[in-house]
């Protein structure tokens, strides 16, 4: 590859190379593990291996698979593979081939998940060092016998060698995330009074004898990582101090060859969520613990979290905070970001913005995608973006995710493509979320399809609503209709929840996606009612509480769920309520509103009846979900025009990711 003069220059250090154990790894941005569950039975697809493809593909030097159980114990799901027995070798050899044809090298994360996993699966208990249950998953570990410690540290031997014999470049043993040898690693989680529980050499024993287990089994010319957190943040858990004893003695085994600094465990209900920190979080907020490791020992130190820019990555690298560098989400949302750091084009990244939109999917067992990158985890079923031979005139009309997707694609494919937008901005929900304090951080997506559209040049007009009599009048071969849905009124609809409404109420409704465009906050009591939930339109709901909350209005959530933001998966749930309930806002779940009287609200516990009045309210944010916007598409119908093509949440309010991932695929077949 042809590194472009500039890029070599201002990006030197990340794309140099480094020597890890055996191997020489090209440059220094690696993939640090992640799940992208696309794995069947516990063994790669077709999709899968496309998917590790890919990121070899578009640069980074190494990649390291989702964490793979290596004993029945220790299992996760089948969605992930599964290294149990020689099954796993032909999918290895795949995976295997398929990376390095592209110039990539890979690892397998071998894995116990003792009390983090999912037991039952097997009919197996979960093993750990000691009975500690993990406060997320609340199963009660088995405190594993001697005779069990010695089966799973051969287990973990066995797995490596299928992983050689499969052609992979190396393991990474992971220690890290409360997982089965963080449970023997932590004095936490280890409350052991035999020779593997107690002091720090005692609770470093079961990782010795796998590292020795490992390297008999793959010897010197096989990489061995070992990922392990250098503060659990929790009490009695493993601090700075500790870890760096811990790293000296890993480098002192001359066994290991580089270690991957996190931190936090998952065994605690914090910690569990804030090892992939969603926005606003801190960019690289982990690398100030990858230095302390990597001052104490020689062999190479990775670090990951919320490196999403090159330049970040570059100064980590330059200044000697680690070695290599973890963008993981990074490749999510972008998986040739080397590729395009090379060819000076540092700006057609497709930045992630942290919305863990990926995570939440991961967690839920469902494959890994991406809130605005459409091909993450299906690229191999969307297939590439191939050039037109039948130039189209191609018009979008509305510039939200599937519209602005749409056009790229199209465009990208050399179509003559024309964007309509109504309002004075592009991105729909994006933009209406980039609108408040916390997702600021989604504008940057907006920046990347503004200058793309540029690029392509498709022709965008703003503040321009089109009527059919406009579209009819064009010369235009494809029109695509993406205009999006809106949030409906208290009483719009027979199916709405009835409310009696005093028509002297001082009370000003205000819906959430107004509150958050008009940006107006100057009330004393706001209460936000998040009646219909689901996953875009509770963040929206409760951006809006953000928005009052953060202006000093006293805000109430009323909600008839079991928890406010259900919908909301914790790794942002977490982090949002420890925003609201640290700004006073109260939660009313279970509870349904009843009337809208002068200047109070009374609303219902809907299992007890209970009522409940909620005094001096000036400002009242129903969420009653979104009616969608398919006037002008049914106009253009019944006129008999063909080629009209309706997207996005025009077709049925969903999420940002369904929205761009039809218009990338409509976009492919134009
Ligand atoms: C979808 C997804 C799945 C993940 N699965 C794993 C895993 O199997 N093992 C692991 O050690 N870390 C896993 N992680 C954590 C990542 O390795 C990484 O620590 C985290 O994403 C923070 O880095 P980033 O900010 O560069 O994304 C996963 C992350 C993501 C996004
Ligand atoms: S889904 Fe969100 S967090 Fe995940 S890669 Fe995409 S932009 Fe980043």
């Amino acid at each position: 590859m042809k590194v472009a003069k500039a890029a070599s220059k201002q990006f030197k250090h990340i794309l140099s190379p480094i020597q890890v154990g055996p191997i020489s790894l090209k440059n220094r941005i690696f993939v640090s593990a992640h799940q992208p569950v696309l794995a069947e039975n516990g063994l790669p697809t077709e999709e899968y291996i496309k998917y590790h493809q890919n990121i070899a593909a578009g640069g980074a030097a190494l990649q390291i698979t989702g964490a793979q159980s290596v004993h029945p114990t220790g299992m996760n799901e089948y969605n992930c593979l599964v290294n149990h027995d020689d099954s796993i070798i032909p999918g290895y050899k795949e995976l295997a081939k398929a990376v390095h044809e592209k110039g990539g090298r890979i690892l397998a994360q071998l894995s116990h998940f003792g009390a983090t996993g999912w037991t039952g699966i097997l009919d197996e208990p979960a093993w750990a060092a000691s009975p500690v249950a993990s406060e997320v998953m609340r199963v009660i570990p088995h405190e594993m016998t001697a005779l069990e410690i010695q089966e799973v540290v051969e287990a973990f031997g066995s797995a490596a060698k299928r992983a050689k014999e499969g052609g992979l470049d190396g393991v990474e043993i992971t220690a890290a995330h409360g997982m089965l040898i963080a449970s023997f690693l932590s004095g936490y989680a280890n409350h052991r009074n035999d020779n593997y529980g107690g002091s720090l050499n005692n609770r470093l024993r079961f990782l010795l004898e796998i590292i020795d287990s490992v390297h008999s089994q793959v010897g010197d010319d096989f990489i061995i990582g070992i990922r392990f957190s250098a503060d659990e943040k929790v009490d009695g858990g493993i601090n700075i101090s500790e870890a760096k004893e811990i790293a000296r003695r890993l480098e002192s085994t001359n066994k290991v060859d580089y270690l991957n600094v996190i931190s936090g465990t998952n065994l605690d209900r914090i910690q569990r969520w804030e090892h992939w920190p969603a926005t606003p979080a801190p960019y690289g907020l982990f690398a100030d613990l990858a230095k302390e490791i990597k001052d104490e020992v020689s062999i190479p130190v990775f670090a990951v979290g919320r490196i999403t820019e090159p330049a970040l990555a570059e100064e980590i690298v330059s200044n000697e905070y680690a070695d290599m560098v973890a963008m993981t989400r990074g490749h999510i949302a972008d998986p040739y970001i080397v590729k395009k750091i090379q060819e000076d084009r540092v700006e057609d990244i497709r930045p992630c913005i942290g919305s863990n939109y990926c995570i939440k999917q991961v967690l839920q067992s469902k494959p890994v995608r991406c809130l605005y990158n459409p091909e993450a985890g299906r690229s191999n079923k969307l297939g590439s973006i191939l050039p037109t031979d039948n130039k189209k005139k191609v018009v979008i009309v509305g510039g939200g995710p599937a519209g602005l997707e749409a056009a790229r694609v199209s465009a990208m494919r050399g179509h003559e493509v024309t964007l309509f937008e109504k309002s004075d901005k592009l991105g729909g929900q994006l933009s209406l979320w980039s609108n408040t304090p916390t997702m600021k951080e989604f504008k940057k997506s907006l920046k990347w399809f503004q200058l793309q559209l540029e690029k392509y040049k498709v022709n965008v007009h703003l503040n321009t609503e089109v009527s059919k009599y406009d579209l009819m009048d064009l010369d235009v071969d494809e029109i695509i209709i993406a205009t999006g849905a809106d949030a409906m009124e208290l009483g719009s609809k027979k199916w709405l929840p009835k409310v009696y409404v005093n028509e002297n109420s001082s009370i000003e409704i205000i819906t959430p996606s107004q509150m958050l465009k008009s940006n107006i906050t100057e009330f004393k009591k706001a209460a936000i009612w998040d009646w219909a939930g689901g996953e875009a339109g509770s963040q929206t709901a409760m951006s809006a509480a953000e928005l009052l909350a953060k202006d000093g209005v006293k805000v109430e959530i009323i909600s008839p769920f079991f928890t406010i933001a259900e919908d909301i998966h914790p790794t942002l749930r977490s982090p949002l309520y420890k925003r609201l309930l640290s700004t006073g806002v109260v939660f009313k779940p279970n509870s349904e509103l009843k009337s809208i009287n002068k200047d109070d609200l009374v609303i219902r516990n809907i299992y007890s009846n209970e009522e409940e009045t909620i005094e001096n309210v000036d400002v009242l944010v129903p969420w009653l979900g979104n009616q969608v916007n398919d006037n002008l598409y049914k106009e253009l119908v019944e006129s008999g025009l063909e080629n009209i093509h309706l997207l996005g949440d025009a077709v049925a309010p969903r999420t940002v990711e369904t929205a761009t991932h039809e218009g990338a695929k409509l976009a492919r077949k134009l």
